[in-house]
């Protein structure tokens, strides 16, 4: 695991957009998973704008989506269908075959867990993905106590993510689950970014990079991913010890 550290959001997000899109410049068939949210937000609009600027082929790319609430269908302004559609797909008119989501309607969603992880065996694995960290610790919804051995899996989603999530709606929602590709897919994949901004991430952060490896505290497994990267700004980098 290394951190980067950047002096505010813009800089962590350039990073991240220019790296992504660098990476699909030298492997136009790479697979991208990445998580919705006010995180990511910055660094999609940057990579779209990179891509385009630099003429890259962006056709052959295959995205995933890391999660979705269960039961929201994807007009819902906050679901992470929504999210990606306004922001990566319609932008680059991405052909529907490009991408892969959660169907959070489905009345099976097992099967949906299925379908995500052989995707994700058919394409030979995601090679860059890039997640954010909720207030809990969470990695998409792999809550904590979730096994770092899960592939993609429905979870009951945790009191704090429930809370914290109303900020993506427009009015208070009902969220009782969630489903998300598990650990075992990011354990997996050739390199994760986890990005944090902010002084309200600092103490999340701070677990992640200095406490124990543990379930109870998800985030903290990429200690043990063989090239994690944890991206932070200043105020997200705050808490920690100063040899870090
Ligand atoms: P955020 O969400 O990027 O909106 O802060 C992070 C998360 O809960 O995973």
């Amino acid at each position: 695991m290394q951190i980067i550290s950047f002096k505010n959001y813009e800089e962590l997000s350039g990073y991240a957009a220019d790296f992504i899109a660098n990476s699909i410049k030298n492997k136009p068939n790479l697979v991208l998973c990445m998580a919705s949210g006010s995180t990511p937000a910055l660094t999609c609009g940057l990579l779209i704008q990179k891509l385009k600027e630099a003429k890259i082929d962006y056709s052959k790319f295959t995205f995933l989506g890391l999660d979705e609430w269960v039961g929201l269908p994807p007009t819902n302004t906050g679901s992470c269908h929504y999210f990606f559609q306004r922001k990566i797909f319609e932008p680059l008119q991405l052909s529907s075959s490009q991408y892969f989501l959660f169907n959070a309607l489905s009345d099976d969603l097992k099967s949906e867990c299925i379908k995500m992880d052989k995707v994700i065996a058919d394409k030979d694995g995601i090679d860059i993905m890039v997640v954010g960290i909720g207030m809990n610790g969470h990695i998409g919804f792999n809550e904590p106590g979730t096994s770092f051995d899960n592939l993609s899996h429905v979870i009951e989603l945790d009191e704090i993510t429930k809370s914290v999530g109303q900020k993506y709606f427009d009015e208070p929602v009902e969220l009782s689950k969630g489903i998300t590709i598990g650990f075992g897919h990011l354990m997996n994949a050739k390199k994760v970014f986890l990005m944090a901004n902010g002084s309200k991430k600092a103490e999340v952060i701070k677990k992640t990079i200095e406490g124990p490896l543990a379930e109870s505290f998800p985030a903290s497994i990429l200690q043990k991913h063989p090239d994690g990267y944890i991206l932070i700004d200043e105020e997200a980098g705050s808490l920690l010890k100063k040899d870090k």
